[in-house]
């Protein structure tokens, strides 16, 4: 597998990785500052190589820059799930996707494209999280939540059930969302209120 993109996060993604014995064999990025990542080489991204059968994650934390990255790549994206991780059979994940540790998704959610599932989340059943979302660790969506594109749910927020939160919103750290957010809102504390 190749990743694309060396900063903090992408430790993160080796770590699923080793965790399932997944092989990383090479990191690109735009700027590399180093030459390695947990002894992987790192490499710049001059022109894209062609790549038939290793499949790609782009390894970026902030949502829009892996969005930007992700639609300039054609190669095919790979999934990474922690061996710690708990995902029904029920429920689906695309491509681009990781899923950090002790992560659970039950039964009948859907998660889209380039999402980051981070540490300990857990999404219930019949959520849909859209494409390059980010649930931070800790996070707990109840039953039924809507998360749009790009949003990213703070460490440690709460979602009360079949809650819609729109599209490239920003829930802060620890929050308690009871009702539905707009597309591009900040929303901060319990109970949720919009400061941006
Ligand atoms: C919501 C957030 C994005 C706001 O960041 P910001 O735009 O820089 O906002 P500021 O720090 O200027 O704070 C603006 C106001 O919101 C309040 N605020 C900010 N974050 C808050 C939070 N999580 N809970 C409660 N209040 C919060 C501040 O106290 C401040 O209030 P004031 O105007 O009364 O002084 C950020 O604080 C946050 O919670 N980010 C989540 C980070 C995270 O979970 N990362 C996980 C990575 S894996």
């Amino acid at each position: 597998m190749i990743l694309y993109g060396a900063s903090g996060h992408c430790k993160s993604v080796i770590d699923i990785a080793e965790s399932i014995s997944e092989e990383i064999t090479r990191i690109y990025d735009d700027n590399p500052k180093v030459e390695a990542v947990c002894h992987i080489p790192v490499q710049k991204f001059l022109t894209e190589p062609s790549n038939a059968y290793e499949p790609w994650i782009v390894s970026i934390g902030n949502n829009r820059n892996r969005r930007k990255i992700a639609e300039k790549l054609t190669q095919n994206f790979g999934l990474l799930i922690h061996r710690t991780a708990s995902v029904s059979s029920w429920s689906t994940v695309g491509d681009g996707t990781v899923i950090m540790a002790n992560v659970v998704i039950n039964t009948c959610t859907s998660i889209g494209k380039h999402c980051i599932i981070n540490s300990g989340a857990v999404i219930e059943h019949d959520c849909q999280i859209e494409d390059f979302a980010h649930i931070s660790p800790n996070a707990s969506l109840a039953g039924g939540v809507t998360v749009g594109e790009g949003t990213h749910i703070g460490i440690g927020a709460c979602v009360l059930p079949e809650i819609k939160i729109g599209k490239w919103v920003t829930i802060g750290a620890g929050a308690v969302i009871i009702k539905d957010v707009a597309d591009g809102a900040v929303v901060v504390g319990n109970p949720g209120r919009i400061i941006g």
